[in-house]
């Protein structure tokens, strides 16, 4: 497995303002898709293109397009929705499918509660948006379900990791040959006893959309 943390200074402003209690949901979200489209920069280093030739006004010249089948965007509910526009923003031809994960406050377990994802997910490039890797349960649960229906590769997005999140998805791939990556704004020191990322940002749905 790849870890990417980005790192760079406009990530790093935009994620101080975003972990400061004092920014409401409005500038909250905002910062949220500025920092998906920064971090999804190098996400998609790997993307699939393929060779064509075009004719510019001056002349005939070789480039390249993204391939079909295109890559697969999968917001996890409900804070990874948060993300999808500043990821759609960057590639904007990419499908989009839905996982409703949602995690046991005590057990901090993840179960799936919405799915809507093609079924069959041969050759293609997964992206998963999850603002949050803390215990890793969710992501883990996410990429087995996309790995299930034949995903090509998994690059996860996170704003903030924990270095128990990380060490939990690495262990949980350790005997796999399946490419992953994780991407991140930054890893955080450790989890608390409710499972939260810490310094963090706090609750990434409640910050988001406010607390229902
Ligand atoms: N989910 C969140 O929203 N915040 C955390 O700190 C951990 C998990």
């Amino acid at each position: 497995m790849k870890v990417l943390v980005a790192n760079h200074p406009l990530i790093t402003h935009k994620l101080t303002v975003l972990r400061d209690k004092q920014t409401n949901s409005q500038v909250f979200r905002h910062l949220v898709e500025e920092l998906v489209t920064l971090l999804a920069y190098e996400a998609t280093r790997e993307v699939k293109i393929h060779p064509v030739e075009i004719e510019t006004p001056v002349t005939k010249t070789k480039g390249a397009l993204l391939s079909t089948p295109r890559p697969v965007v999968v917001p996890i509910l409900r804070a990874g929705l948060g993300m999808l526009e500043g990821m759609m923003r960057v590639i904007p031809s990419a499908d989009v499918g839905f996982l409703g994960m949602v995690r046991d406050e005590k057990t901090l377990k993840a179960s799936t509660y919405a799915n809507r994802l093609p079924e069959d997910l041969s050759g293609r490039q997964c992206y998963v948006l999850d603002p949050m890797l803390a215990t890793g349960g969710t992501l883990v649960s996410a990429m087995n379900y996309l790995i299930e229906r034949g995903a090509q590769d998994i690059t996860a997005i996170a704003l903030l990791s924990a270095p128990e999140g990380i060490k939990a998805v690495e262990e949980a791939f350790a005997q796999s040959s399946f490419p992953i990556t994780v991407v991140t704004g930054a890893l955080d020191e450790r989890l608390n006893e409710h499972g939260y990322i810490v310094p963090g940002l706090g609750d990434a749905g409640d910050r988001l959309y406010g607390v229902v």
